[in-house]
């Protein structure tokens, strides 16, 4: 018999698990990574092709992450070694859950960096402090923020003080009211954004940057990094989405929640650059990608436009808002692990990573300026954390899980789990994920290990 509820507790809806997904998954990656590559690869085609992914490699992994999590109702360790049981395979697969805490914890450390910054440009907007700022004054002012650590760590603490809070309070009292409160204020603050770009007089032009048709500068380069954001867009290959399937329903269709989040991730991401772009065309500023969209050029388009200040301030606020509910999914699965192997309560597991990840988080602020010499090619350890946890442990973790639930779990458990209403689908996702995922994560990761340096 599978256990129905996990010792965590459980959301309070079916639409609980879709919106925390989607929490996880909206993040720093849909504001400064997809508009801009869609930009910059071939507008509607790419846009194609990453749906392509999205459907072919993305969804069909969050399957069987969800899966895994919603069987094993424990943390991704746990839930990894006791599906791995019940098909007689060595539990030695649970080193998966190992590494995706070790990249979700290192992933937060430096999330939490970028949430220090936003909570320093959120007064600084309201306040007009950039207004009538030139490209020169804004990287100049978040330049010399980057080397003030001082400036930045009430905020650095405050984030993880709040992520922290909201994990010790527990699945029902913290992530479900969290993510029940978040995200529609999200999506309500993107809608200012996007009304107000809409009288911009720029929309047509973000409308042709986001969704010409270019096929010129479609490459192999291109369908790469299609591959590879679908992938890093929904959050997968840590087991965030494996912890949240964790506390869902029984009967709740993994099919249609999957693919509710993978359409309103992509809805999202393309509303955001809808937002984003006529600003910054209105302002006559090239797009970026990269925290220097955020922190630099946006900073400008706000400077110089009417309610500037105001836009400045939502904008901000909105950012934040993805960073916080990525950032506890980031938490979740080391917070219940400790819950599971030692017995304790959850805010002691909570106080514990929350004192170590504000260590780390530290010391990744201070790199950015004692640091600064010990550069070794030219990154610093922002910059690395950053590189092997997105480039290199996410694909990897994500080709172990593929492997695992395709090659080494019995059908009778994947089937049964999913419990597709068409055969066929059951045998396209079979397909996929024993063939697809596996080959595509697979060049990803060979493609990221060999641009190395
Ligand atoms: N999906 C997030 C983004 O697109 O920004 C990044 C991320 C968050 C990856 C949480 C993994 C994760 F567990
Ligand atoms: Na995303």
């Amino acid at each position: 018999m599978q256990r129905t509820t996990s010792i965590h507790g459980r959301w309070s809806h079916r639409w609980v698990f879709i919106l925390a997904a989607l929490g996880s998954s909206v993040g720093l990656g849909n504001i400064w990574k997809f508009p801009y590559i869609t930009g910059e690869n071939g507008g509607g085609t790419f846009v194609l092709i990453y749906l392509l992914c999205v459907v072919l490699i993305g969804l069909p992994l969050m399957m069987a992450e969800v899966l895994i999590g919603r069987r094993g109702r424990l943390s991704p360790v746990n839930a990894i070694a006791l599906c791995a049981r019940e098909t007689s395979v060595s539990p030695r697969w649970q080193l998966l859950g190992w590494l995706g805490m070790l990249t979700g914890f290192l992933i937060f450390s430096f999330y939490s960096v970028v949430a220090a910054w936003i909570l320093h440009y959120i007064p600084a907007m309201a306040k007009g402090v950039l207004a009538g700022a030139g490209i020169q004054q804004t990287s100049r002012y978040f330049e010399a923020l980057l080397v003030s650590p001082e400036r930045l760590i009430l905020g650095h603490s405050a984030f993880v003080g709040v992520v922290m809070t909201v994990l010790a309070l527990g699945v029902r009292r913290g992530l479900d009211r969290a993510v029940r409160i978040m995200m529609p204020a999200l999506f309500f603050l993107l809608l200012l954004l996007l009304i107000y770009a809409a009288n911009t007089g720029y929309f047509k032009h973000a409308l042709v940057y986001l969704f010409h048709f270019d096929l010129e500068k479609v490459t192999p380069q291109s369908v790469l990094v299609a591959m590879g954001h679908a992938f890093f867009t929904l959050s997968l290959g840590m087991g965030a989405i494996m912890m949240y399937s964790a506390y869902m329903g029984r009967r709740d269709s993994i099919g249609r929640s999957v693919l509710w989040i993978g359409l309103l991730d992509t809805l999202i991401a393309l509303m955001i650059g809808l937002a984003i772009f006529p600003i910054v065309f209105a302002s006559q500023l090239d797009p970026a990608s990269g925290p220097g969209l955020v922190f630099i050029t946006l900073p400008v388009a706000f400077a110089q436009m009417p309610a500037g200040q105001v836009l400045g301030f939502v904008f901000f606020i909105l950012v934040g808002l993805t960073a916080l509910t990525s950032a506890i999914s980031l938490m979740e699965p080391v917070t219940a692990w400790t819950v599971e192997r030692f017995k304790v309560m959850r805010w002691q597991a909570a106080l514990i990573w929350g004192v170590l990840a504000w260590l780390l988080g530290l010391a990744v602020l201070v790199s950015f300026e004692t640091m600064s010499s010990l550069r070794f090619f030219s990154r610093n350890l922002f910059d690395w954390l950053n590189y092997f946890t997105s480039n290199l442990f996410l694909p990897l973790g994500g080709l172990g899980l593929a492997i695992f639930v395709g090659w080494k779990l019995s059908r009778r458990v994947t089937e049964s789990e999913l419990h597709l209403q068409q055969t066929w689908l059951y045998l396209a996702w079979y397909f996929a994920i024993r063939y697809l995922v596996p080959a595509a994560l697979g060049i990803i990761f060979v493609a990221n290990l060999y641009n190395i340096i």
